[in-house]
C-alpha cells in the first residue's frame, strides 16, 4: 500500500494555505503599497471609532494568544488592549513559567497552544527569522496551524512597529510620498529601522540611515536601498522626521562600540543642530533617557514617541482583524 509521504496539513478556522499567507504577518518586506494602505486606513477608521466610543466588536468570541519569548511593555500591552477592544479573549503565555523552562520546543508549545484554542499566535523571539520558522514548522508538521504575528523577531523584523510609525508619520505630516525620514542610531542591531525602512518604501517616502560606521555599515545602507551618513548633522537635513534608535547593549555581544557619553555628543537629539527645526522627533522605545533623547527633547511639542506608543492600538486592532477575518479587506 503506498503511503502519501506528504501530510495533509490542517488549519485551523478552515484557512487553506494561500489564505493563510495572506493572513500571516511576518515581516513588511515583501508588503505592497496597497496592502499596507489597506492596514493603514483600517486603522484611522479604528482611532476615530476609539475617539467616539464606537469600536465594533469584530472580534467578539475570538481567541488570541500572546506568546512574548523576549521582554516587552510596550508592544505586548498594545497587543492586548488591540485584542480586548475588538471582543477578543487573550492569553498572555508566561514562558517563564511554561514548559519551555523544562525544555519544551517552540513547536511543540505552539501546538499545544493551538490544540488548545488559540486562533492566532502573537510571536516575540530573540531570534531573528524566528516567525518565519515557527510557520514554516507548523506547517511542515502537518498539525493544525493558525495566523501568526510577528511582534518583533531578533534583529530582523518588527512589522506592527514599522506600520505604527507610518501611521504616527500620516497623522502629522498626511501623504508620505516624496517624505525622508532620518533614522538615527544602531540600526544595525535594529528590527524596527528594518520595518520602518521598507513601510516608508512602500508608501514612496526615503529614509536616510544616521549615526557611527559599527551601527550603519555602508553595505546595510545598500542591501535597505537607503542613503547613509556618518555625520548627525549632515544626515538629518531636510528630514521630515528624525527616529532615534535605541542603543541595544543586549544585541551587540561583547563588542562595545562607542561609550555612551561619546555617542551622545555626537548622535543625540540633545546636540544642537540634529533635529531640523520642523522635523518631527520619534523613538520606538524604550528610551535610553539622556543618550539617545533627553529629557526636554522628549517634553518638546514636536515628540511624538508617546503618539507612537497610542499609534500601535488601531494599528494592531487592523492587523488582528486582518489576521482573523476572512473578510478582510472588505471592511
Ligand atoms: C523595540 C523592540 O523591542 O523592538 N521596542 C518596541 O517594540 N517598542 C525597540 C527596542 O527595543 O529598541
Amino acid at each position: 500500500m503506498s503511503r502519501n509521504p506528504v501530510p495533509e496539513i490542517r488549519y485551523a478556522q478552515g484557512m487553506g494555505r494561500h489564505s493563510l499567507e495572506r493572513h500571516h504577518l511576518l515581516t513588511l518586506e515583501g508588503l505592497d503599497r496597497a496592502e499596507i494602505r489597506a492596514i493603514l486606513d483600517r486603522a484611522h477608521a479604528h482611532a476615530d471609532d476609539i475617539a467616539t466610543g464606537s469600536v465594533e466588536r469584530t472580534l467578539a468570541g475570538r481567541f488570541v494568544c500572546n506568546l512574548f519569548l523576549e521582554d516587552s511593555t510596550r508592544t505586548k500591552i498594545s497587543f492586548q488592549t488591540a485584542a480586548r477592544r475588538l471582543g477578543a479573549a487573550v492569553i498572555d503565555f508566561d514562558a517563564r513559567t511554561s514548559s519551555l523552562s523544562k525544555g519544551e520546543s517552540m513547536l511543540d508549545t505552539a501546538q499545544t497552544l493551538i490544540a488548545g484554542g488559540a486562533e492566532c499566535l502573537v510571536l516575540r523571539h530573540r531570534s531573528s527569522g524566528a516567525t518565519g520558522h515557527l510557520a514554516r514548522a507548523l506547517e511542515d508538521a502537518g498539525s493544525a496551524t493558525v495566523p501568526i504575528i510577528n511582534a518583533g523577531d531578533g534583529m530582523h523584523e518588527h512589522p506592527t512597529q514599522g506600520l505604527l510609525d507610518v501611521y504616527t508619520l500620516e497623522r502629522r505630516l498626511g501623504d508620505l510620498d516624496g517624505k525622508n525620514v532620518a533614522i538615527v542610531g544602531d540600526a544595525l542591531h535594529s528590527r524596527v529601522a528594518r520595518s520602518l525602512v521598507h513601510a516608508l518604501h512602500a508608501l514612496g517616502a526615503t529614509a536616510t540611515l544616521v549615526g557611527p560606521r559599527a551601527f550603519v555599515p555602508p553595505d546595510l545602507g545598500a542591501a535597505l536601498g537607503v542613503e547613509v551618513s556618518h555625520d548627525a548633522i549632515e544626515g538629518t537635513q531636510g528630514a521630515h522626521a528624525v527616529c532615534f534608535l535605541r542603543i541595544q547593549s543586549e544585541r551587540q555581544g561583547k563588542a562595545s562600540y562607542l561609550p555612551s557619553g561619546a555617542y551622545r555628543a555626537l548622535y543625540s537629539g540633545a546636540r544642537e543642530g540634529v533635529i531640523p527645526d520642523d522635523a518631527i522627533i520619534m523613538h520606538p522605545g524604550p528610551v535610553n533617557r539622556g543618550v539617545e533623547l533627553d529629557t526636554a527633547t522628549l517634553n518638546d511639542e514636536r515628540c511624538v514617541v508617546l503618539d507612537q506608543v497610542s499609534a500601535g492600538i488601531p494599528v494592531r486592532m487592523a492587523v488582528l482583524e486582518r489576521a482573523l477575518l476572512d473578510e478582510w479587506g472588505g471592511l
